[in-house]
């Protein structure tokens, strides 16, 4: 019988299961990438990479990954494809589909993508929508817990605007039981609905982002104003002025925590650069486990549970 579709289009499309099994399974496939051991389990196997935004990591990570295992990946972009010239997302899907093993894409609304899915042969992985960022904090996560172990009951702070990294944050602490301070200017509070939560059981809002990041076990952050929202990139650096991460800010934090972003920064902006560049930063970890975590999630799409 085959095997029944799976995409990865939001942070709950996988249960809690489902991520300690691909945490245990990124840590295998890290410490054989560390260790030079070949591993090609998803030889002759061919990842389409289609892009409506710039990248740097999601592209690297996706592309150097699918090698490393074995298959290869083809890059798209709106530009230069027929995306670009208007053919339906659904006709699309239809034809990348039926040439590949599994399809990436970094698109504006996640309906785009839904409706990709929808469309789709083969498994569908989210590489950031307006609303959601899911490999990012796969990534993360998976970050957090290679330096300090379990993320149950732990507190997240993030500080800044309710993007499509917070929506992921937030759905990952329903999934994965922590908790999000949130601390957001007037304006760009966390809107439930577009972030596909169940509840508010995960989160709190604070109006002060110090109150926000006080105990937190981690503070986290983005830039002001995200890909597709360039125009109100002016407005943005008046209403966010007083939401930067800066060291007074990590001082109030627990003694311990972490900073992380997914990048890229703006130092002096949403982070200062004694942060990011200082002690608590874990930046590059979390960039890397990029690689490590899409190449569980890729194995695990297209194989199933591997054993052992
Ligand atoms: N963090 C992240 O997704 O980076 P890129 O935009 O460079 O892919
Ligand atoms: N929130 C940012 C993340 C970039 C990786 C954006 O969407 O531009």
């Amino acid at each position: 019988m085959a095997m029944q579709i799976k995409h990865y289009l939001q942070f709950n499309d996988l249960t809690r299961d489902e991520y300690v099994y691909l945490f245990e399974r990124t840590r295998r496939i890290k410490e054989q990438f560390k260790a030079y051991q070949t591993y090609h389990p998803l030889h002759d196997r061919t990842l389409v990479m289609i892009f409506e935004k710039a990248s740097t990591r999601t592209r690297l990570s996706f592309e150097a990954g699918m090698q490393q295992l074995g298959g290869s990946a083809i890059y798209l972009n709106t530009r230069d494809s027929q995306l670009g010239r208007g053919e339906p997302v659904e006709d699309a899907a239809q034809v990348i589909s039926r040439m590949s093993d599994v399809v990436m894409i970094r698109t504006f609304e996640q309906e785009i993508i839904e409706r990709f899915a929808a469309h789709s042969r083969v498994p569908v992985i989210n590489g950031l929508t307006n609303e959601y960022h899911p490999c990012q904090i796969m990534a993360d996560i998976y970050t957090f817990i290679e330096q300090r172990g379990c993320i149950k009951g732990k507190t997240v702070a993030w500080i800044g605007d309710s993007n499509n990294v917070c929506n992921t944050w937030l759905q990952a602490a329903e999934v994965l039981d922590f908790n999000v301070h949130v601390s957001t200017p007037p304006g760009y509070e966390v809107e439930p609905e577009r972030a596909g939560l169940y509840g508010t059981d995960h989160y709190e809002e604070f109006p002060d982002p110090m109150e926000a990041a006080r105990g937190a076990d981690l503070v986290t952050t983005d830039v002001w104003t995200s890909m597709g929202f360039e125009a109100e990139n002016e407005e943005r650096m008046k209403d966010f002025a007083d939401w930067q991460v800066d060291g007074d800010m990590m001082r109030v934090a627990a003694k311990d925590a972490l900073f992380m972003h997914c990048l890229p920064a703006h130092r002096g902006e949403e982070v200062a650069a004694e942060v990011i560049d200082g002690p608590h930063s874990v930046v590059w970890d979390e960039a890397e486990n990029r690689l490590h975590v899409q190449k569980a999630l890729m194995e695990y799409l297209l194989l199933g549970k591997i054993e052992g």
